[in-house]
């Protein structure tokens, strides 16, 4: 059974960025099959390497579509993206330098922070964005 389960509640309406949430949440999955599985560091260091690419990708795609649309809400939405990376990043040092072991408390974090951002900060710019003609 998947740890995390994309379905309609987590639609922003907006299938660009639906679709990046997808991929998001597979990624998610993946990351927790991998420490239930006991794959190695090496593996585990890879996962959140691709998981931290994707998330910046993702995360400007938005920023772009929000500073193109003058979107009131930039600042705080972006102020949460860069604590969400520096978030990330801090977790990728410390299990590159063996200071912490990955565990399902930091896939629980992961999780939640998505859910959580999807469907209170992400939801706020749906109506604007698809006054504003994005699909
Ligand atoms: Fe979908 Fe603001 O991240």
């Amino acid at each position: 059974m998947a740890f995390i389960n994309w379905d309609d509640s987590l639609s922003v309406k907006i299938n660009s960025i639906d679709d990046q949430h997808k991929k998001l949440v597979d990624m998610i999955n993946e990351f927790y099959d991998s420490i239930i599985n006991r794959t190695n560091n090496e593996g585990i260091l890879n996962l959140i390497a691709a998981m931290k690419n994707y998330t910046v990708v993702h995360f400007a795609h938005e920023e772009k579509l929000m500073k193109q649309l003058s979107y009131p809400g930039f600042p705080d939405h972006k102020k949460e993206h860069d604590l969400f990376v520096a978030k990330v990043l801090e977790v990728e040092e410390r299990t590159k330098s063996g200071k912490l072991v990955i565990s399902l408390e930091i896939t629980t974090f992961l999780k939640d922070w998505l859910k959580n951002h999807i469907n209170v900060t992400d939801k706020k710019y749906t109506m604007f964005f698809i006054q504003n003609g994005v699909k």
